[in-house]
């Protein structure tokens, strides 16, 4: 059996390094103390060995990084990458395109791995195919690490443990408003529009797709995605469909089902619009928009031109836009008796860059540098989601890599 030996050349070798999110991933490990201290290795991983060298060049800090060749169908040479790495970061997307290798080549050599995907249909097939070899080898396979969907499976957990710890219940019900501010990058879009060129919208309308068998209810009424508009209460504000939610509350799920939080667990989430008439009016249009958006783009024709107009991959968004974007997401908690926990979870910075490497780096780190501190300990593992796999010591990264991971005081 592969087994995760420390004695590996690499402990985080960095997969899709001259991607745009993934020269921001080399900048993060090449500023970041700990990688400093630790005396960790790492490497920039890639299909192209010119790429590679000139991001590396162009960042200071990552001179002393190793770089590793390897075309994503090329089984031979990913192998050998998964051998020498002891953790796997990937943002080479569209990961139904360049990923199954690297997570297959993973899972064969005992290499914990994280990514940023938000493919739900791919992530169905990965555990289908590995979660049980991964689960008995000790191996944690993490997709979502990025704004998809850390902030909305955090928030669960973190609702939980508050409910928990304040009152001895859990939470029956959990919801999220999120406020965002940033702009698309090109790799985004490729996948997005692979995924419904891939003919699989119908998964991921399934609500519960990313589930264990037996932990999906029969009944889904509850748990549809929300189309319209609505007034909340708990939020005192006008919410709408949030873009990310199909992706998000099937992570969120499976967490659920993971770690065992409450029967019938009610997990949704939003787009929070504001308060008064203006407010109603974006919820209203924005339910219209984006349900004629989502319509339309599933037609090829239709497809195929928002493709040719939308930013290309390896483009994204400026460093004025990144670094002037932010995100809020704002939970809400409910136990079965009536009682209630908030908090928040937010960030300077856009919510698919700037956090999304914050994220998904801590998460590596938490990987490499404190295995025996992660949920199940360090023989755990599976295809696992980040609030089972990473839990609170990945809450404690992001604190204090400066992200606001909040729980309001009771009233
Ligand atoms: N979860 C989130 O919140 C979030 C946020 C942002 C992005 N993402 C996802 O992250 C992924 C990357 O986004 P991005 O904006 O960085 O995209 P990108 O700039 O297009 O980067 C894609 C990467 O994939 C690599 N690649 C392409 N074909 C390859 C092949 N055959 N073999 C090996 N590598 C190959 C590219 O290498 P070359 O440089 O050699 O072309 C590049 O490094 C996308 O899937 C996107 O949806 C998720």
């Amino acid at each position: 059996m592969a087994t995760n030996k420390p004695s590996r050349k690499y402990d985080v070798v960095l997969y899709g390094a001259s991607g745009f999110v993934g020269r921001q991933t080399v900048a993060y490990f090449a500023a970041h103390p700990e990688v400093k201290s630790a005396g960790l290795s790492w490497a920039l991983a890639g299909r192209s060995a010119d790429k590679l060298e000139a991001v590396q060049k162009a960042c200071p800090g990552a001179e002393k990084a190793g770089i590793v060749v390897a075309e994503a169908h090329d089984a031979k040479a990913m192998d050998q990458l998964a051998a020498n790495a002891r953790v796997v970061l990937s943002t080479a997307g569209p990961f139904a395109l360049y990923g199954s290798e690297l997570v297959a080549v993973c899972v064969r050599n005992g290499t914990h791995y994280v990514d940023i995907t938000g493919e739900t249909p791919w992530v169905k097939g990965l555990i289908e195919r590995h979660h049980k070899e991964a689960q008995r080898q000790g191996t944690r396979i993490i997709p979502f690490c990025g704004f998809d969907s850390i902030p909305s499976d955090l928030s669960a957990r973190l609702a939980n443990e508050a409910m928990l710890e304040r009152y001895g219940e859990v939470c029956t019900a959990v919801k999220v408003a999120f406020s965002i501010r940033g702009g698309f990058n090109g790799g985004t879009l490729a996948s997005l529009f692979n995924m419904l060129a891939s003919g699989q919208t119908e998964a991921m309308a399934d609500p519960f797709l990313l589930n264990p068998e037996g932990a999906h209810p029969s009944d889904l009424t509850a748990h549809a995605d929300p189309l319209g508009p609505r007034h909340d209460v708990d939020f005192s504000a006008w919410l709408g469909p949030f873009m990310m939610s199909t992706i998000n509350t099937r992570v969120v799920r499976r967490s659920a089902a993971l770690l065992g939080y409450a029967p019938g667990y009610f997990y949704q989430e939003y787009l929070r619009l504001g308060r008064g008439p203006a407010a109603a009016l974006a919820a209203t249009t924005l339910s219209v928009g984006s349900f004629t958006s989502q319509a339309a783009l599933r037609v090829a024709p239709i497809r195929r031109l928002a493709q040719k107009f939308a930013p290309q991959p390896g483009a994204g968004p400026s460093v004025a836009s990144m670094d002037g974007g932010s995100f809020r997401a704002q939970w809400v908690g409910h136990s079965a008796s009536g009682n209630m926990v908030r908090g928040m979870i937010a960030d300077k910075g856009d919510p698919g860059n700037r956090a999304t490497t914050k994220m998904l780096c801590e998460s590596a780190l938490a990987l490499a540098l404190q295995l025996d501190e992660l949920p199940g300990g360090s023989k755990h593992g599976g295809l696992l989601t980040p609030a089972s796999g990473l839990g609170d010591v990945l809450v404690q990264r992001l604190r204090r890599a400066g992200m606001t991971l909040q729980v309001d005081a009771a009233k």
